[in-house]
């Protein structure tokens, strides 16, 4: 049997990581500002993550969500308290794209209503409503159609005229806070007000999907905080695991749980929740939010003082590089003459997303070779 082919592949064998760095299978060392795709929140094979996970492999790994697991209440309370969302509930799940669907089914159960806003650029994942309220048709197929407005990123007369005709059906808006394969784009603090009061108006759900810019990425614990508004649902994944699916949907108390509401078996299994705690237990006794801040404000700093980028976006660890189409074949240098991975987004985006544990010898390491790369462009 063959490996169905669906991924565009660097020629690059992975096979040891720590911090960082990756090592291909010849030995040559990488700075990896990717994270696997800002899924390396903490770094690779971080020392309290290894054994954290290798205890609970050695005590029980999974057992179903039919028995007690404190586990699963003790991630909760972490989040709870690193999120400063006390009040809220979880529900675990293991990808970002069933996070978002149930949160849209929650929506759906809440107020019996089926139509979903979502945005231009969004993406929230794979599955049958998650990528129906992603602005991509290509992987759209005809089997995933639902009842989904699309309206302009960042446009709140767009929305205000949509609640106006239309307000009493809306289920839920869906919106990414800073939008990722969309090429890091962030919603305003205003556009995101606006959402907040149209959906209270309206008795709409208001999710914010922080699957990528969420979990301390963008120098807060979900990006919307920025905006000091709270969403009704939060759903998180890549960075929550450093690597090990988990995902989770954050309820506020408004909605109300019964039994067979929501489910999965593989859902906040004893693994899952293990690597869930040890990643929220380095994020507080690293500092690692701080951290991000700090050294994302260096890279935006810096990278905004260099000549040939055509825009430098972002916050936090979520930065991108606008790139005049000439120099697209830079990103490819930087992976296979410096060594350095990094994210891509359409048309010519160089995507940071690092682990949060990166240091300012790292930053200097990529911004050096990048003005390298510019300067012999
Ligand atoms: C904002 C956002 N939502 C949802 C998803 C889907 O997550 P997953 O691939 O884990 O299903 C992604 C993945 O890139 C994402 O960036």
């Amino acid at each position: 049997m063959k490996v169905f082919d669906v991924y565009p592949l660097n020629p690059i064998e992975i096979a040891k990581a720590a911090g960082l760095n990756v090592w291909d299978a010849a030995g040559q060392k990488y700075l990896d500002l990717y994270g696997g795709h800002a899924v390396i929140s903490i770094g690779h094979t971080h020392p309290h993550y290894v054994q954290k996970l290798t205890d609970q492999l050695n005590a029980v790994a999974f057992y179903s969500n039919s028995v007690l697991n404190p586990l699963q209440q003790e991630l909760a309370r972490l989040l709870g308290e690193a999120s400063d969302k006390q009040d809220y509930s979880l529900f675990l799940c293991s990808t970002g794209a069933e996070a978002n669907e149930n949160a849209l089914k929650v929506a759906s159960f809440y107020n019996n209503r089926k139509k979903i806003i979502a945005f231009t650029g969004a993406f929230h994942g794979r599955t049958s409503l998650a990528v129906a309220c992603t602005d991509n048709p290509k992987i759209v197929a005809p089997v995933n159609q639902h009842d989904i407005e699309f309206l302009p990123f960042n446009d709140e007369d767009a929305l205000e005229s949509a609640f106006k005709t239309y307000g009493e059906e809306i289920a839920a808006v869906i919106v990414e806070s800073i939008q990722g394969v969309g090429g890091i784009q962030e919603a305003t603090p205003l556009f995101l007000a606006k959402i907040r009061e149209l959906t209270s108006a309206y008795d709409a759900v208001f999710i914010a999907d922080e699957v990528q810019c969420g979990y301390g990425r963008s120098g807060r614990f979900y990006a919307q905080d920025d905006s000091n508004l709270k969403a009704d649902i939060y759903t998180m994944a890549k960075g929550m695991g450093n690597g090990y699916p988990i995902a989770g949907i954050v309820l506020s108390p408004k909605f109300t749980p019964w039994h067979g509401m929501l489910g999965t078996t593989f859902g906040g299994s004893h693994l899952a929740c293990a690597a869930g705690i040890a990643v929220l237990e380095v994020i507080k006794t690293e500092n690692l939010i701080d951290n991000a801040k700090n050294i994302g404000a260096y890279l935006l700093d810096e990278l905004r003082t260099f000549d040939k980028t055509l825009a430098v976006r972002g916050r936090g660890l979520m930065i991108g590089i606008d790139l005049p189409e000439e120099l697209k074949h830079i990103r490819k240098d930087l992976l296979f003459k410096d060594h350095i991975f990094t994210g891509t987004a359409n048309p010519n985006v160089i995507r940071l997303l690092p682990a949060l544990n990166i240091t300012k010898k790292d930053a200097d390491f990529f911004l050096e070779a990048l003005n390298k790369r510019l300067s012999m462009a």
